[in-house]
């Protein structure tokens, strides 16, 4: 595992973009794994910014995200669609048809996500996954559980996560109780992952993921076993 400690939020956006570029540059066909949540916006920044310099190009870019709310519409503005085409997809020359989200309208979520994880495997896997951390050390969507979740599935959010993401709905009633996520297992297939974590309120989930036992109970954790891991911190972050 690599990582990075940055002095700022800042310097870990920046951090960030550069390895995803390299991952771009090296291979202009990459399937990259796309994430939310406020963490990786700056990371997503840089890419545009380098994107518009003409020193980066998505055209060749498959993209997959790791989750969704269930149910949402894909045009509420507070949906993970939304979010990526207003923080990422729509200031960037990725081709549009190679851009793939989990619907949170699907009427069979089970036929929605076995078809997402065939997509993967067309695509030949994910080649570098992102990844930012909930307070609890959940990844993509995956709560503290029993197990490690396989693949993709609906899950059940828990009141922690509730609470955290009700500041982007106004209310904490607006937020869905459930959501689509790719598994522990479809995480785990990507060649290579690469996790941003910022802030104070990171430290917690972030020391027991990286330096604390593997377990279910903080899915991050699981991450240890994965061969292709950098982690990018900011100093806040690191307890
Ligand atoms: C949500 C997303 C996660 C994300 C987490 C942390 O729960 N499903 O993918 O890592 O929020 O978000 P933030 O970066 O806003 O703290």
């Amino acid at each position: 595992m690599e990582i990075f400690i940055t002095e700022d939020y800042g310097q870990m956006s920046r951090k960030a973009a550069e390895i995803i570029a390299a991952q771009i540059n090296s291979n202009s066909s990459s399937v990259i794994g796309f994430a939310t949540g406020s963490t990786p916006v700056g990371t997503y920044k840089e890419l545009i910014r380098m994107n518009s310099e003409g020193s980066l190009d998505f055209s060749g870019v498959t993209t997959f995200n790791l989750d969704e709310y269930f149910p949402i519409k894909g045009d509420d503005p507070q949906s993970y669609r939304q979010f990526m085409y207003e923080n990422l997809f729509s200031h960037i020359n990725v081709n549009k048809n190679n851009v793939n989200l989990l619907n949170g309208e699907a009427e069979d979520w089970e036929k929605e996500a076995a078809e997402y994880e065939e997509k993967i495997k067309r695509a030949g896997g994910i080649d570098l996954q992102i990844l930012g951390i909930g307070n609890n050390g959940h990844i993509a969507f995956n709560e503290p559980a029993e197990s490690f979740s396989r693949w993709t599935s609906l899950i059940k959010l828990t009141q922690d996560t509730i609470n955290a993401n009700a500041r982007f709905f106004g209310k904490e009633e607006d937020v869905p109780k459930k959501a689509l996520s790719m598994g522990i297992g479809s995480i785990m297939a990507a060649k290579k992952i690469i996790m941003l974590v910022s802030g104070k309120s990171k430290a917690d989930a972030f020391s027991k993921a990286f330096y604390g036992d593997i377990t279910p109970q903080v899915p991050a954790s699981v991450l240890q076993f994965h061969q292709n891991v950098t982690l990018v911190a900011d100093k806040e972050a690191n307890f």
